[in-house]
C-alpha cells in the first residue's frame, strides 16, 4: 500500500465522503453534516454522521470512524489497494504504479489486455473472412455500414469450439490467460476448456482508456439459448463499473452533446451512427448505482432512452429510484419515451435521426416521471386512497438526499396534488380543515380519471416488438388477395400510418411489386413478393388474425363487398391513428400539468376511441362469436 499521498488526496478531493457513503446509506442533511442509519448496526435512530468538510464519517453506535477508503473496506470487505483502485476508477484517475506487487499485478493485467486485444482482432478478421460472409450480410441487413462496423470493431466468433484458442495458442498465449480473460469456458466437469463465444456477432467492450476489456456476443442462430452473452467478471471487466461506448461518449459530452443512455449495444451503435455521439449503454445488466455515478461525472442531466415496452418502463423506474438519493442542485435525470414497441435502433431505422431528435426533445424531467408513476395506477376515489398517495409521495421525498432538492420536490408535488384534487376554478376557496393540504373535497367525476393516465396502458409505453395489429394485417391481406384494389387505392395505401414495422415493410414491398408488375393478379403478386423475401411477412399478417369470426373479404369475396369494406376499414384506421396521437398528447399534457381540463380532454379522447372500437367490431367481425376456426386467407 504505497500509493503516493498526493494521489490519495486527489481521490478524496474528487469524491466527497458523502458521495461514497450515499451508495449504501440514505443521508439527510443536518447542518454542515449528513446523517443516516448506521451501515454497521441495525438501528432506528440515525447515529451515523458524515462530514465532507473534514473528510470523514463517524458512527456513534459502533464507534467506527474513517474516510472514503475505509468505508469501502468496511462495507464491501475489500483490501486497501482494491479500495483505492475502485475509487480511482470512479474518480477517473489512472493508477500510479508503485510497489513490486502492484507492478506484478499491473504486468499481469497488461498481458490480459494483450490477450483481449488479440481476441478482438481475431473476431474482426474472421468477420472479414469467408466464414464471416453470412454475418456480414446480417449486419448489412441491420443497416450497419462498413465504416460503422470498423469503428465499433464488430466481429464474428466462428462456430468451432477451438478456433480462437488455436489462434491465441499459436501466439504462445497460455490457456490460463485465455480462461482468466473470460474467453474460454472451463470447470471441473469440462476436460478441455472451450470457447465461450461461438457463432455470434461480437461487440468488443472498451474501458475508459479505450482498451478492450470484455465482449458482448449476439447469437446468430434463432434458437440459441441466450440472445446476448457477455464476458464474465474478470480482473479487467467489471460490468457495473463500465459503460459501452463510454470513452468516446465522454469526449462528445464534454463538447456539449447531450449524454444519452440506451439499453442495448445495437441501440448505442445506431444512435452514434445517426449522429448522437454521446450515447452509452450498460453491459447486459440493469443500470447500476456505480454506472449512474459515472454518468453524473460526465454530465449533470443524462437522458435515459429505454425501450418502449414494459421492461423498458421498469428499467426506467428502477433508475429513477436509484437516482433519488443522489439528486443535487442541477443534477438529475431525464426520461425520453420511445413509441410503443420500439427501441432506439428501431426508431432510427424507421424515422431516422429526426424521429429520435423529437423523442429526445420530449424527454420528461425526473419529477414528472415520478409523479406519473405514483398516480398512474392509483385509485383516488376515497380520502384514504388519496392519503395513501400522499404517503407514497412522502416516502419518495425522504429518499432524496439533498435538502434543497427535497424542498423543491415537496413544493412541486404539493402543487400537483392540489391541482389534482381541486376542481377547476375553485382552488382559491378554502374548505374543510383549515391547515389541511386539500382545500376542496374531491370531485366525484375525478374518481376514475387518474387511471386514464396509466402508463402501462399508454400507447407510448406498450409492447416491445409487439404483435402485428390485426387491423393493419387485415388491410394488407385484403390487398394481397385483391391486388386490383391498388389501381384505385395505391396512393391511399402508401399514405396510411402503420404502427408496426412489419406492416410498413410489407406495404413497401407490395407497392414496389405493383409498380414493377403493373398490378397483376393475386398469384403474380405473391410470386413477386416471394422473390423479394416478403412472403414471410404475409405469414406474420395471417398469424395476427386470431379472432374467430369469418372474414368477409377473403379471396372469394365479391369485388363490391371488398371495395365497400376497404373504404370503411381505411377510414376507421385513419381515425384511430389520429385519436391515438391525440391520446398520447393528452397523456403528455396531463403528465405535465394535472388539471381538470386535461383530465377532461383525456376522457373525451378515450370515449371517442371506445366508440370507434364498437364500429371496428362491426366492420372487422371482431364481435363475431369466437371459437370458430380461424379462416385462412
Ligand atoms: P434487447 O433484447 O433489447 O436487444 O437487449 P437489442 O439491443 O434490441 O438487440 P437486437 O436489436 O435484438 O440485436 C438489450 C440489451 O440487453 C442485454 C444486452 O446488453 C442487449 O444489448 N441482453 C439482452 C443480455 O445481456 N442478454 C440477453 O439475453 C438479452
Ligand atoms: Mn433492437
Amino acid at each position: 500500500m504505497r500509493f503516493p499521498q498526493s494521489f490519495l488526496d486527489e481521490i478524496r478531493a474528487r469524491l466527497p465522503v458523502s458521495e461514497i457513503v450515499r451508495r449504501r446509506v440514505a443521508l439527510k442533511k443536518a447542518g454542515r453534516e449528513w446523517k443516516g442509519l448506521s451501515p454497521f448496526n441495525a438501528e432506528k435512530t440515525p447515529s451515523f454522521t458524515v462530514n465532507d468538510h473534514k473528510g470523514f464519517y463517524h458512527c456513534f453506535s459502533s464507534g467506527k470512524h474513517g474516510d472514503q477508503f475505509t468505508f469501502l473496506m468496511e462495507t464491501e470487505g475489500v483490501s486497501f489497494p482494491e479500495a483505492v483502485e475502485r475509487l480511482a476508477s470512479l474518480a477517473g484517475l489512472p493508477l500510479p504504479k508503485v510497489s513490486p506487487e502492484d507492478e506484478k499485478r499491473e504486468a499481469r493485467r497488461k498481458t490480459l489486455h494483450e490477450v483481449m486485444e488479440l481476441a478482438a482482432k481475431f473476431f474482426e478478421d474472421s468477420l472479414q473472412s469467408r466464414a464471416g460472409a453470412r454475418t456480414r450480410g446480417y449486419l448489412a441487413d441491420r443497416g450497419l455500414a462498413p465504416a460503422v462496423i470498423a469503428r465499433f470493431r464488430l466481429g464474428y466468433a466462428p462456430a468451432e469450439r477451438f478456433a480462437l484458442k488455436e489462434y491465441l495458442g499459436a501466439k504462445s498465449i497460455p490457456v490460463e490467460d485465455m480462461v482468466e480473460a473470460g474467453l474460454l469456458v472451463t470447470g471441473d466437469d469440462i476436460p478441455l476448456p472451450f470457447e465461450r463465444f461461438r457463432e455470434r456477432v461480437m461487440f468488443p467492450i472498451h474501458d475508459f482508456k479505450g482498451r478492450v476489456v470484455g465482449f458482448g456476443g449476439r447469437a446468430l442462430a434463432e434458437d440459441a439459448p441466450a440472445k446476448y452473452l457477455n464476458s464474465p467478471e474478470t480482473p479487467l471487466f467489471h460490468k457495473g463499473w463500465l459503460l459501452y461506448h463510454g470513452a468516446p461518449a465522454r469526449v462528445a459530452a464534454q463538447k456539449g452533446e447531450p449524454l444519452i443512455v440506451v439499453e442495448g449495444y445495437m441501440d448505442a451503435i445506431a444512435m452514434v451512427a445517426a449522429g448522437f455521439e454521446a450515447t452509452v449503454a450498460p453491459l447486459g445488466t440493469a443500470l447500476t448505482e456505480d454506472q449512474l455515478g459515472l454518468l453524473w461525472r460526465i454530465a449533470p442531466e443524462p437522458i435515459l432512452c429505454f425501450d418502449g415496452d414494459k421492461a423498458g418502463e421498469r428499467a426506467a423506474f428502477r433508475a429513477l429510484d436509484l437516482a433519488l438519493p443522489g439528486l443535487a442542485p442541477g443534477k438529475s435525470l431525464r426520461f425520453a419515451i420511445l413509441p410503443e414497441g420500439q427501441d432506439p435502433d428501431d426508431l432510427i431505422r424507421a424515422g431516422g435521426a429526426e424521429a429520435m431528435k423529437e423523442v429526445l426533445a420530449g424527454a420528461r424531467p425526473l419529477a414528472e416521471m415520478l409523479w406519473l408513476r405514483e398516480t398512474a395506477d392509483a385509485r383516488l376515489d376515497t380520502p384514504e386512497r388519496r392519503a395513501a398517495l400522499e404517503a407514497r409521495l412522502g416516502e419518495m421525498l425522504s429518499a432524496i438526499g439533498d435538502e434543497t432538492v427535497r424542498r423543491h420536490y415537496r413544493d412541486d408535488l404539493r402543487a400537483r396534488l392540489a391541482r389534482l384534487f381541486a376542481p377547476a376554478g375553485a382552488e382559491t376557496r378554502p374548505f374543510g380543515e383549515p391547515g389541511g393540504r386539500f382545500r376542496r373535497p374531491p370531485n366525484p367525476r375525478q374518481a376514475l380519471s387518474p387511471r386514464s393516465a396509466r402508463l402501462g396502458q399508454s400507447q407510448i409505453l406498450r409492447g416491445h416488438h409487439s404483435a402485428v395489429p390485426a387491423r393493419e394485417a387485415l388491410i394488407l391481406l385484403a390487398v394481397l388477395n385483391h391486388p386490383w384494389l391498388l389501381a384505385d387505392y395505391a396512393e391511399e395505401l402508401a399514405e396510411l400510418d402503420f404502427v408496426h414495422r412489419d406492416c410498413d415493410a410489407l406495404r413497401r414491398a407490395i407497392l414496389d411489386a405493383a409498380a414493377a408488375e403493373s398490378a397483376g393478379d393475386a398469384g403474380a403478386l405473391a410470386a413477386r413478393l416471394a422473390q423479394t423475401g416478403a412472403a414471410e411477412l404475409k405469414t406474420r399478417m395471417e398469424r395476427a388474425i386470431t379472432h374467430g369470426g369469418d372474414w368477409e373479404v377473403g379471396p372469394e369475396a365479391a369485388a363490391e363487398d371488398v371495395t365497400a369494406w376497404w373504404r370503411q376499414i381505411v377510414s376507421l384506421h385513419r381515425m384511430k391513428r389520429t385519436l391515438s396521437k391525440e391520446l398520447r398528447e393528452a397523456e403528455r399534457a396531463l403528465g405535465a400539468e394535472p388539471t381538470e381540463a386535461h383530465f377532461a380532454r383525456l376522457q373525451e379522447v378515450k370515449r371517442e376511441l371506445d366508440r370507434l372500437d364498437g364500429t371496428e367490431a362491426l366492420i372487422e367481425g371482431f364481435g363475431a362469436p369466437s371459437g370458430r376456426p380461424v379462416r385462412t386467407l
